[in-house]
C-alpha cells in the first residue's frame, strides 16, 4: 500500500492499478458517489469514487466541502471525462469533519475582500493555492540563482539602529510599557534607558549591512521580511514585504543592470518549466477577469504571453533624462491628464508616469538610471555632472517600480559631505563610512520587492493577495 499525493499521481503512469492511500480536503462532493479530493500537491483535484453500497449512510453524510478525508483504493483509468484516472475507493475515514452551514470557502465564486478575511482558509480555493505554490517556487528560484553563481546568503538584523536609508516611516521597537517610558530633562522619551540602550526600529532594508558583506565576501544577497509604515493604501504597498538584495564588489551600475534583468528573467523562466499547471490555470483566471473591464484597459497580453515576453525581450534601458523629455512632450502631459504633470527636470516620477513609460511607451520592461541626486538616497554614487546618482530603477508593466538599486558611493569624502548635507549622524553610520576608508572599491546592488514579482508572475491584482497574511494600514490580523 503507498501513501502518496495527488501531484504523483497525475505524474506517474505506472500507479495505474496500483493500491494507495490518499489524504486531503473534500472539495465537492456529487450523486453519493463522486469525491473531487485536493491535497495541495497540484491545482488539479483527482476524482474519487467510492463505493456507494457498502458505506454507511453516517459516513456519506459527513463527506461535506472542506472536510480531511483519508481514502484508500485503486487507481485506475477514469470512464468520466474531465480527468485522467481517479481513485476507486474501498475504504474511506473521515478525519476532520466540516459543518456545511459555517465552512466559509464554498464551491462558487467569492470576493477576493470575502476570501482576505478568511484568509486562513484561502489557500484552499485554486487561486490562492496557486499564487502560494508558484511564490514558493519562486522563492527557491531566487535561491538557486544566487547560489549557482557563488552569492553568499546573508542574515541581515531586522532591528536597526539607524534610518539611514531614509525609505520610508520605521515601526519603533520598544520594551517600555505604556505610559511608563522615562523621560529626558527635556521632556522626550528618554531612550538611552530602553533595552537597547537606544532608539531602534524594523529595517526598511538590509542594504547597508550587505555592503560590508560585499566588501568582504564579494558577492552577496539577502532574502529577509523588511517593514515600512508608510500610510499608502495601494494594491502595491505592504507594511510588511520581503526584499531580496543582492550586492557586489567591483560591480559598476552598468553591472548592476545586467545582474537585475538576467536574475529576473531566471526565476520567471524557472517558474514557466516548474509551475505549468498553476500558471496556466492562474493565466485562465486573469483573462476572465480582463473580460469583465472595458476593451480600452484590457491588456494586450496573457499572463503567459506577458511572462514568456519579459523572458525573450531586452529591458529597455534610459536616462532619467530621456524619460522626462518623452514624458513632458507625451499626450497625457499635454492633454494635462496626469495628476503630476512633469514640467521639469529634477520632478520625482509618480507610479502614473512609469506606466506610462512601460506600458504605452516602450511596451516592455524600462531600466530607468541616472536619476537627479536629490530625489534619491543619500550612498548612491554621484557623476561627473554633479547633479546626477548611478541610480537605477527597473520598472514593470502593471506593476511599476519592481526594483530599486545603485551603484553605491565609494569615496570617503563624497559620501561625508552628502551625509553632512542631509544631516545624517556620522557617529550613527561611523561603521558604513569605514568600508569607504579601509580598501573600498566600486561595489553596487539592488532591492527587488518580492511580492511585487510574486503580483507580476501570478497576474494577482492587488499585492494583499501574493502575501499569505498581508500587512497594511488598519490590518494585522491573522
Ligand atoms: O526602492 P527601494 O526603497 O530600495 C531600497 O530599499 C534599497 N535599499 C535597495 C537596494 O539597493 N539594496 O525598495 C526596493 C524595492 C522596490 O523597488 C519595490 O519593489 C519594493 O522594494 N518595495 C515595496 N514592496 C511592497 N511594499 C512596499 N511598501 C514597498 N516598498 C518598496
Ligand atoms: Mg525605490
Amino acid at each position: 500500500m503507498m501513501k502518496t499525493n495527488v501531484a504523483e499521481i497525475l505524474k506517474n503512469e505506472a500507479l495505474i492499478l496500483q493500491e494507495v492511500i490518499l489524504k486531503g480536503w473534500v472539495r465537492t462532493f456529487r450523486s453519493n458517489r463522486f469525491i473531487a479530493l485536493n491535497d495541495g500537491s497540484t491545482i488539479k483535484n483527482i476524482q474519487c469514487v467510492i463505493d456507494f453500497e457498502n458505506t454507511s449512510d453516517e459516513t456519506i453524510k459527513r463527506i461535506n466541502t472542506g472536510a480531511a478525508i483519508s481514502v484508500k483504493g485503486t487507481i485506475v483509468e477514469s470512464q468520466g471525462r474531465g480527468q485522467s484516472v481517479e481513485v476507486q475507493v474501498t475504504e474511506i475515514e473521515i478525519l476532520g469533519d466540516s459543518n456545511p452551514d459555517e465552512y466559509p470557502i464554498q464551491p462558487k465564486k467569492h470576493s477576493f475582500e470575502f476570501l482576505r478575511e478568511n484568509a486562513h482558509l484561502r489557500m484552499r480555493t485554486n487561486t490562492f493555492s496557486a499564487v502560494m505554490r508558484v511564490r514558493s517556487k519562486l522563492s527557491f528560484a531566487v535561491h538557486q540563482y544566487f547560489q549557482e553563481r557563488d552569492f553568499n546568503y546573508v542574515n541581515t538584523p531586522i532591528i536597526t539602529g539607524s534610518d539611514a536609508e531614509g525609505a520610508g516611516e520605521m515601526f519603533r521597537v520598544t520594551t517600555f510599557k505604556d505610559n511608563e517610558a522615562p523621560l529626558t530633562e527635556d521632556g522626550k522619551i528618554d531612550y538611552s534607558k530602553d533595552f537597547f540602550g537606544k532608539e531602534t526600529n524594523l529595517t526598511v532594508s538590509g542594504q547597508l549591512e550587505a555592503e560590508t558583506f560585499a566588501m568582504s565576501l564579494g558577492k552577496a544577497y539577502t532574502f529577509g521580511p523588511t517593514f515600512r509604515a508608510e500610510n499608502s493604501n495601494t494594491t502595491r504597498h505592504l507594511a510588511e514585504f520581503w526584499m531580496i538584495e543582492p550586492e557586489v564588489a567591483f560591480m559598476d551600475l552598468d553591472g548592476n543592470m545586467d545582474l537585475a534583468e538576467d536574475f529576473i528573467k531566471y526565476v520567471l523562466n524557472y517558474i514557466l518549466e516548474h509551475c505549468k499547471d498553476d500558471l496556466a490555470f492562474l493565466d485562465q483566471r486573469l483573462t476572465q477577469e480582463e473580460k469583465s473591464k472595458p476593451q480600452a484597459q484590457r491588456s494586450e497580453m496573457s499572463l503567459l504571453e506577458k511572462l514568456k515576453f519579459v523572458v525573450d525581450n531586452n529591458f529597455k534601458r534610459v536616462t532619467y533624462t530621456e524619460a522626462i523629455d518623452i514624458l513632458r512632450n507625451s499626450k497625457p502631459n499635454k492633454k494635462k491628464k496626469f495628476q503630476f504633470p512633469i514640467n521639469e527636470w529634477g520632478a520625482d516620477l509618480q507610479s502614473e508616469h512609469e506606466r506610462f513609460l512601460v506600458e504605452k511607451h516602450f511596451k516592455c520592461p524600462v531600466i530607468l538610471f541616472d536619476y537627479p541626486a536629490n530625489i534619491k538616497a543619500f550612498y548612491m554614487r554621484l557623476n561627473d555632472d554633479g547633479k546626477t546618482v548611478r541610480a537605477m530603477d527597473v520598472l514593470f508593466p502593471g506593476i511599476g517600480e519592481i526594483v530599486g538599486g545603485s551603484q553605491r558611493e565609494e569615496r570617503y569624502n563624497v559620501l561625508a559631505e552628502k551625509m553632512k548635507a542631509l544631516d545624517i549622524p556620522e557617529e550613527e553610520l561611523w561603521w558604513y563610512l569605514d568600508l569607504r576608508k579601509f580598501g573600498t572599491a566600486v561595489h553596487s546592488g539592488f532591492g527587488l520587492g518580492f511580492e511585487r514579482l510574486v503580483q507580476f508572475a501570478t497576474g494577482m491584482s492587488n499585492i494583499r493577495d501574493v502575501i499569505p497574511f498581508p500587512r497594511t494600514p488598519q490590518n494585522a490580523e491573522f
